[in-house]
Order: C-alpha cells, then sequence, then structure tokens
C-alpha cells in the first residue's frame, strides 16, 4: 500500500481528537507528527489533549510539537463554550505520561517537508497561525509540500463564529491570508460541506455497542459538542469538521471539487475572517485552491463510524 505521510496541525478540540483518532485508524496513512496550535483550547492545553488522546490509542509513538500560543495579529479567542474548558467535551482523560517534543511546531513542519519534499501531505484543522509561520520562516516548504488540505472557511455558507466568518478563519485571518495566497497545492473544506455531516445520536448509539475506552471517549466528547450544537445552532446531533477534512486525503470522492480563487476578509470590519470565492471570475485571477462544495454525507459518516468501530475492538 502506498502510504500517505500526514501532519496534522491542530487545535484538539473535540472534533480535532476524532481526526487524531481517524488518522491513527487508518492503515493508509503513517501519522508523522502532531503539530499543535491554539484555537478551540490553549496551545498548552491542546499539547496535553493531543498527548493523552494518543496514549487512549495506544500510539505515543507519535510526535506532538507545540505551536504557536498566539494569532498573528488578533487577540487570542478561544472556545470553551463549543468545546469544554478542557478542550475536549465531557471527556476525562488522564494527565498524559509522555511529553511534547522540544522543537517548536512551525520548525517541525520545515523539517519534515523539506527533508521529505514531495511526499509531506499537511492537513490543517485549526487556526492556520502555525503554518503561516513556517511559510514566512521557510518559504520553500511551498514547493516542498506534497498537498494541504484545510479545514476553514464558509464560502456560501453562514459563518459559525460571527454571521460570516467560519472559527479558524476568524480566529487567525491574517494567517489564513499568508497561506492562501502562498501557491502551496490546497484543498479547502468549509462550512458549505461539513455543515452537511452530522454525527447522528444514532451514529453515537451504534459506536457504544462496543463497549472501549475509545467508545466512551467519543461518547463524552460528543454529548458535549451534541449539547452545543442543539443551544447554539439548532442542529440534532454534532458537525464533525476535523475527521472529515482529514477523510478526503483517503477518499476525495466524498466531495465535489471547483478550481477557484478565494480570499479571506483582513479589514477589520464586519468581514473579518469571511472567506469568499470569486465564482464568475470577475477578477481574472488564476485559482489558488480546490474548494469542496458539494458532499456525499452518509459515504463519509461511514467510513468514520467503521474506522472508529475497528479501532475500539482493537484496543479493547
Ligand atoms: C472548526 O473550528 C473548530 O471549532 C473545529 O475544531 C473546526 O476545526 C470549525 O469551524
Ligand atoms: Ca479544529
Amino acid at each position: 500500500m502506498n502510504q500517505k505521510r500526514i501532519i496534522l496541525d491542530t487545535d484538539p478540540g473535540i472534533d480535532d481528537s476524532l481526526a487524531i483518532l481517524l488518522a491513527l485508524a487508518s492503515p493508509e496513512i503513517t501519522l508523522e507528527g502532531l503539530s499543535v496550535v491554539h484555537g478551540n483550547s490553549s496551545t498548552e492545553q491542546g499539547t496535553n489533549n493531543a498527548l493523552s488522546v494518543l496514549e487512549l490509542a495506544q500510539a505515543s509513538h507519535v510526535p506532538v510539537y507545540k505551536g504557536c500560543e498566539l494569532p498573528l495579529v488578533q487577540p487570542s479567542l478561544l472556545a470553551p463554550e463549543t468545546h469544554g474548558e478542557q478542550g475536549i467535551g465531557y471527556a476525562k482523560l488522564s494527565a498524559p505520561q509522555t511529553k511534547p517534543q522540544v522543537q517548536k511546531g512551525s520548525d517541525f513542519l520545515i523539517n519534515s517537508i523539506m527533508s521529505k519534499p514531495g511526499e509531506i501531505t499537511l492537513v490543517a484543522i485549526g487556526p492556520l497561525t502555525n503554518i503561516a509561520l513556517a511559510i514566512r520562516q521557510e518559504p520553500r516548504i511551498v514547493e516542498n509540500v506534497k498537498e494541504v488540505f484545510i479545514m476553514g472557511g464558509a464560502i456560501r455558507h453562514e459563518g459559525n463564529t460571527t454571521p460570516l466568518a467560519e472559527f479558524n478563519t476568524f480566529v487567525d485571518p491574517h494567517a489564513a491570508h499568508i497561506v492562501f495566497h502562498s501557491g502551496m497545492p490546497i484543498t479547502l473544506t468549509p462550512l458549505d460541506v461539513t455543515y452537511d455531516c452530522i454525527f447522528l445520536k444514532d451514529d453515537l448509539n451504534r459506536l457504544l455497542k462496543i463497549d472501549s475506552p475509545i467508545t466512551k471517549f467519543i461518547s463524552d466528547a460528543t454529548r458535549f459538542y451534541m449539547e452545543f450544537h442543539d443551544e447554539y445552532q439548532k442542529i440534532d446531533g454534532c458537525v464533525i469538521n476535523d475527521p472529515m477534512t482529514l477523510a478526503l486525503t483517503l477518499m476525495p470522492e466524498i466531495c465535489d471539487y471547483q478550481e477557484l480563487y478565494v480570499d479571506v476578509d483582513i479589514s477589520t470590519g464586519v468581514g473579518l475572517g469571511n472567506t469568499f470565492a470569486d465564482f464568475y471570475n470577475y477578477e481574472k485571477k488564476t485559482p489558488n485552491m480546490k474548494v469542496a462544495l458539494g458532499v456525499r454525507p452518509r459515504v463519509f459518516m461511514e467510513l468514520f463510524i467503521e474506522r472508529m468501530e475497528k479501532l475500539a475492538k482493537s484496543l479493547s
């Protein structure tokens, strides 16, 4: 099997944790490491969560690198109302035995990409601060990364953090601006497709037929996330954006795509962090990314649930 060498840049985070588990449950993926960024939780808390989730899945061999603590320009914005005070909902994981690596997240990104030119797939599921820093530190990573999958933005969809902006692009719009215009080969997974992919209570009940620390973690974490979605957005279930983005590296046919020129608003008005696409090519600019705009939600959900079942069985 042709292994995909993947780095997850992540702010764990409930759905980030599910993306970590999906990567570990996928035989096609070699998880090279995790770089952690501020976002759903502080970088410190997110790093601990990443280490604990890896320990839960008996995967402490995967190295974790602490990344940037703050957005490039904006003040810090964390999301305890969405992900809980510790970032993993009602789940309680024991404090990690393992420690993060000494190297900083952005250095890890640069070293991995430059030492394996054309081989690393970057999956960015948090604010883009680490990636933007890495690009500024070593611009040659742009030509040397294989591909970049980004969870972020709301193209035609309403925002989930402001009326116009999605969380990851709102938290660090300047970083998103650097990455979007860097020339990296980007596939964007915006809310337009992730909000069609709802993890239902029935899906959770199916997983809970397996008695395992993995299914217990998924249940305790997503129960909080479901309550948030119900209270704030009247959604029955929860939207698991991040594993959906990772799934596209395995099964691109889950989505339909359009090559588009996409920008992000970094002016200081109500549109801050808003992402928009030039569908009619008014600006005559070359597309800077492939954007997922159509999705087969249950194809993704089956893949996710089957792999969680397999992981849970193998560890129980
Ligand atoms: C994104 O923001 C976070 O809440 C999630 O982890 C996801 O990466 C969705 O807007
Ligand atoms: Ca995330």
